[in-house]
C-alpha cells in the first residue's frame, strides 16, 4: 500500500470513530455515573424511605384547615420522655428560639414579645397552652402561628419535643 493512501485510511478510521467514542482510550475516569463535585445527589431509588429529617406534618392552604390540623395533631403522640435530660435540652433550646418573645417565665413578655401591639405572644402558663395536647403544641412549633414563627427548620423534631417538654414542665402548674 501506498504511503499517501495509508495516511488516508487512518484520518478517515479516525474521523469515523471520533464521534461514536469508539476507541478504547476515549473512556475518561471521569465520565461515569458516580455523583461529582457540585452535582446533585441522586434521587432515592424507589422504595427508599427516609430515616430521618423531612415534613412531619401536612401543610394547610387556610387558617381554617390549620385549625383542623392542629386539633387532628391532638393524636400526635410525644416520642420524647419528659425526663430531666429532655427537659434541661428544652430550657436550653427555648432560650434560644422562643425566650425573645415569650420571657424568660413564659409570660409573653420577652424583649421582642413587649413590641407587639395586636396580640402579645401567650402566656404560656395560661390553661390555653396547658391543656393543649403535646402533639398540638408540636403542631404550633412546626407550622408557626398568626405572628409567631414556625420551627421546623431551626429546631429538628426530637429538639421541638424537647420544647415541648420543658414548656410543660417549666410553666405548667404541677
Ligand atoms: C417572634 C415572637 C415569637 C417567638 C420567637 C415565639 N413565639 Fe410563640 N407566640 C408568639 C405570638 C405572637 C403568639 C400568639 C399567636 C396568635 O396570634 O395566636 C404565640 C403563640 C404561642 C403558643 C400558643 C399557640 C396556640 O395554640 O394558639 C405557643 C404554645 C407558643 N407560642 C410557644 C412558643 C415556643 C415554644 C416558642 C419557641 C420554640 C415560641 N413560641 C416562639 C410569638 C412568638
Amino acid at each position: 500500500m501506498k504511503r499517501g493512501s495509508l495516511v488516508f485510511y487512518f484520518l478517515l478510521v479516525t474521523v469515523a470513530a471520533t464521534p461514536v467514542g469508539a476507541f478504547p482510550w476515549d473512556q475518561d475516569m471521569v465520565d461515569q455515573p458516580s455523583e461529582k463535585a457540585q452535582e446533585s445527589i441522586a434521587p432515592p431509588g424507589p422504595g427508599s424511605v427516609p430515616v430521618n429529617g423531612g415534613e412531619t406534618l401536612p401543610i394547610p392552604k387556610n387558617d381554617e384547615e390549620a385549625a383542623d390540623m392542629k386539633a387532628a395533631a391532638a393524636s400526635l403522640q410525644n416520642p420524647v420522655p419528659a425526663n430531666r435530660e429532655s427537659i434541661d435540652r428544652g430550657k436550653y433550646f427555648y432560650g434560644i428560639n422562643c425566650l425573645v418573645c415569650h420571657g424568660e417565665d413564659g409570660r409573653g413578655d420577652g424583649p421582642v414579645g413587649l413590641k407587639f401591639i395586636e396580640k402579645a405572644p401567650v402566656d404560656l402558663h395560661d390553661t390555653y397552652t396547658q391543656e393543649q395536647a403535646d402533639g398540638q403544641l408540636f403542631f404550633t412549633l412546626t407550622r408557626g402561628r398568626a405572628k409567631m414563627p414556625f420551627y421546623r427548620d431551626a429546631l429538628s423534631p426530637s429538639e421541638r419535643w424537647d420544647v415541648i417538654n420543658y414548656v410543660k414542665s417549666e410553666f405548667g402548674e404541677e
